[in-house]
């Protein structure tokens, strides 16, 4: 495979102590491993830095706080937030959408109003809506299975008052223009979400040159700890917004007749916070930022045009998704059931996800109940894809 434009894949696979040899890991759309200055920064932060955040008197509690909110910072620079008073952590990118489905949604969506979504959505792109009580419209797919832009152009009314789509389909690996995106809704008036889970690990974000209204992620999947996740939206979009959960940090003054809450972000950060979370999801940015985003877009886009190229040699396979899709290459065989072909490769040391990946209405859409999907890390090299195309020979072997 071509491999020129991605620099010492195996250096960086050097950087993950939980992927032992020989173990072929195309699982990272799910969740990525970590690597080792995530892990240690995760253990410091309990072994020796340990103590909560905003509320002690004390050195160590005002050192923590100093640390935890200089991720907040690290996360603004990482996106191009314009403060740090624009990040919310939140557990990931599920609670995000729930966040803005439940405050902005309850203040800005009123009968016969409407949200519109994608076919392509993951579930926590599209519950939370439903949740909220919203209309939904679906934008249609591509015949290369992108989000259709010229559909949605025609579809979008005053009605919508937001559209919420996935910057990079989990499923798929297609990438939203979301530049345009943002032109169509806000041609409308209407406030545009991104859902960044499977962008942010794969290429440079830029919320200001995207002109987004939203931006959530997750830190489990940019090689940081579980449990922690951003909400990005622009600072007179958060001061407007309503408390969505009550409770300590919250607030400025309670009494039991009434209470005040305080300034975004901290109005929406209800409870002790996920603090060594925090910490860990700041050395995941460094890790990444440290490799440069467009590295690992090169790195991940030379893998899936080996992974295509070797599984449409064989012709019981069926891919899906674009061409050029970013990380992620779903497939199916002909015949045989994504779990078989999930535990064959399994046998082969080689760990993929097979299901209907929280996407649904997307199966529905192509046509199938479940994919296989392989889907890049950094720690992914050529021979993590050879290893995908000689189990993938195995199981349409098995299954003549
Ligand atoms: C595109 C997309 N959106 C949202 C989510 C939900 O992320 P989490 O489960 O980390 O909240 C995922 C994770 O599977 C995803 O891939």
């Amino acid at each position: 495979m071509d491999m020129a434009a991605s620099t010492r894949p195996l250096d960086w696979l050097a950087d993950f102590p939980a992927i032992p040899e020989g173990w072929a890991y195309l699982d990272s759309a799910a969740t990525a491993q970590k690597p080792r200055a995530v892990i240690e920064a995760i253990t410091k932060g309990y072994a020796e830095t340990y103590a909560t955040v905003h509320r002690g008197v004390y050195q160590r509690s005002a050192e923590m706080t100093l640390a935890f909110e200089a991720s907040r910072a690290r996360v603004a620079r990482f996106i191009n937030a314009a403060s740090a008073e624009e990040i919310v952590f939140v557990r990931g990118a599920t609670e995000g959408i729930n966040l803005v489905a439940q405050s902005w949604g309850r203040d800005n969506l009123e009968a016969g109003d409407r949200v519109l979504l994608s076919t392509l959505e993951h579930h926590s792109n599209i519950v939370p809506w439903q949740l909220a009580g919203a209309q939904i419209d679906v934008v249609p797919l591509t015949a290369d299975h992108r989000i259709d832009l010229e559909a949605m152009a025609a579809m979008i009314r005053p009605e919508h008052k937001l559209v919420a789509l996935g910057h990079v389909s989990n499923v798929l690996g297609s990438v939203l223009d979301a530049k345009r995106a943002a032109e169509i809704a806000h041609s409308v008036g209407a406030k545009l979400l991104l859902d960044g889970c499977q962008a942010v690990p794969r290429m440079p974000v830029d919320v200001a040159d995207l002109d987004c209204d939203f931006y959530v992620f997750s830190g489990h999947k940019l090689y940081g700890p579980t449990g922690i996740g951003v909400l990005w939206a622009r600072a007179e979009i958060l001061d407007a917004m309503p408390p969505w959960q009550g409770g300590g940090a919250m607030i400025e003054t309670v009494s039991f007749e009434r209470s005040t809450y305080a300034p975004p972000p901290a109005r929406f950060e209800a409870g002790t916070p996920h603090v060594v979370g925090v910490l860990g999801l700041h050395a995941a940015i460094d890790y990444v930022a440290g490799i440069g985003l467009e590295a690992i877009a090169a790195h991940e886009a030379a893998l899936v045009r080996a992974a295509r190229e070797a599984l449409s040699g064989l012709n019981s396979v069926r891919l899906f998704g674009p061409q050029d899709s970013a990380g992620i290459v779903s497939f199916a065989i002909e015949g045989v059931h994504p779990h078989d072909i999930g535990t064959i490769l399994d046998e082969a040391k080689v760990a993929i996800r097979a299901g209907h990946h929280c996407a649904q209405p997307l199966m529905a859409a192509l046509g199938v109940e479940a994919t296989a999907r392989a889907s890049f890390g950094v720690y992914n090299g050529p021979q993590d894809v050879e290893a995908l195309a000689r189990g993938i020979e195995r199981v349409t072997r098995i299954f003549g």
